[in-house]
């Protein structure tokens, strides 16, 4: 194996080593990792070193990217490569945006368990996410990652629990994911442009064949079920899918590259020193079809 994992949770995550990520990698290497990923679809390299345009070519190996919608607006940003997300705190000319910024309160989002673009008809697949700043430890939290692990949630249901949610769609919306945290300031046009997406409640993992809940904070309410209902459901299934024994608390240090299946787990970011520059890049790899069409 190119590649050495050992686990940092039981099944889920690991800490993963290879020199250089910034090389052109051989073929072998990008299938080691997809075959670790397998097992652990949260994946940690430590003291990586990645230009922007590195993290794009390191993460195009193992499909097409998508271009985010922050980094789709129209208007000057921070990072020059539509691929590369700016997940950070900095305005465009790298200054720490102010608390009652549109764009900060719009990504504070990100602080609610989800999974990324799963508000999009096709969703994504694996997330590359790279400490370039990290803000000194707050009282308030120190911006840590954490990843639930939504195979073993589904794992821990009852049987009867397991067979009444497998056939559900739910649907998935940018707009109430922000909602819940006050945020409703879109441009014109979003809503057109985002459209909620319904999504299969329970996937089936396309290449481990294990089956997982498939959950976010975009998910707002259950096809054909009363609102309150799925809403209730979501909310109970997201508190049993968080709970301690199947979250991994990530603590960034510089130099990170953290690689996710969006497919198979949720995330969220913790609070920091907001006065502080925090500063992470992310590729994220599209799927290739809806969660509709895969199979049961
Ligand atoms: C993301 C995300 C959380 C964080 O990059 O997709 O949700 O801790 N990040 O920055
Ligand atoms: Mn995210």
């Amino acid at each position: 194996m190119p590649i050495q994992t050992y686990a940092l949770h039981p099944g889920f995550a690991a800490e993963a080593s290879y020199r250089d990520l910034s090389e052109r990698l051989d073929d072998t290497v990008i299938a080691a990792i997809g075959a670790a990923l397998k097992t652990y679809p949260v994946l940690v390299f430590r003291d990586q070193h990645l230009t922007d345009a590195q993290l794009r070519d390191f993460a195009l190996r193992f499909g097409p990217l998508e271009i985010g919608r922050p980094a789709a607006r129209p208007g000057r940003r921070r990072l020059a490569i539509p691929q590369i997300g700016d997940v950070s705190n900095l305005d465009e000319d790298g200054k720490v945006r102010a608390l009652t910024d549109k764009r900060r309160l719009d990504s504070l989002g990100n602080r609610l368990w989800h999974t990324d673009a799963s508000y999009m008809p096709v969703p994504v697949v694996f997330g590359f996410l790279h400490a370039v700043t990290l803000p000194p430890p707050s009282p308030f939290g120190n911006g840590e990652t954490e990843f639930a692990d939504m195979r073993a949630a589904y794992d821990a249901l009852p049987q009867a629990t397991r067979d009444a949610i497998d056939p559900l769609v739910a649907e998935h919306d940018i707009f109430w994911s922000r909602a819940q945290i006050g945020f409703t300031d879109f441009e014109p046009g979003d809503r057109e442009k985002y459209p909620p997406s319904p999504q299969r409640l329970v996937r089936r993992h396309p290449v481990t064949g294990r089956k997982n809940l498939y959950l976010s904070a975009h998910a707002s309410h259950i096809v054909g079920w009363p609102v309150a209902d799925g809403r209730l459901l979501l909310l109970d299934l997201t508190s049993h899918a968080t709970q301690p024994g199947f979250v991994y608390s990530h603590d960034w240090r510089v130099g990170d590259l953290l690689i996710w299946d969006n497919r198979c787990t949720m995330h969220r970011g913790r609070p920091h020193d907001e006065m502080q520059p925090r500063d992470l890049r992310r590729a994220t790899m599209l799927d290739t079809a809806s969660t509709l069409d895969e199979a049961a």
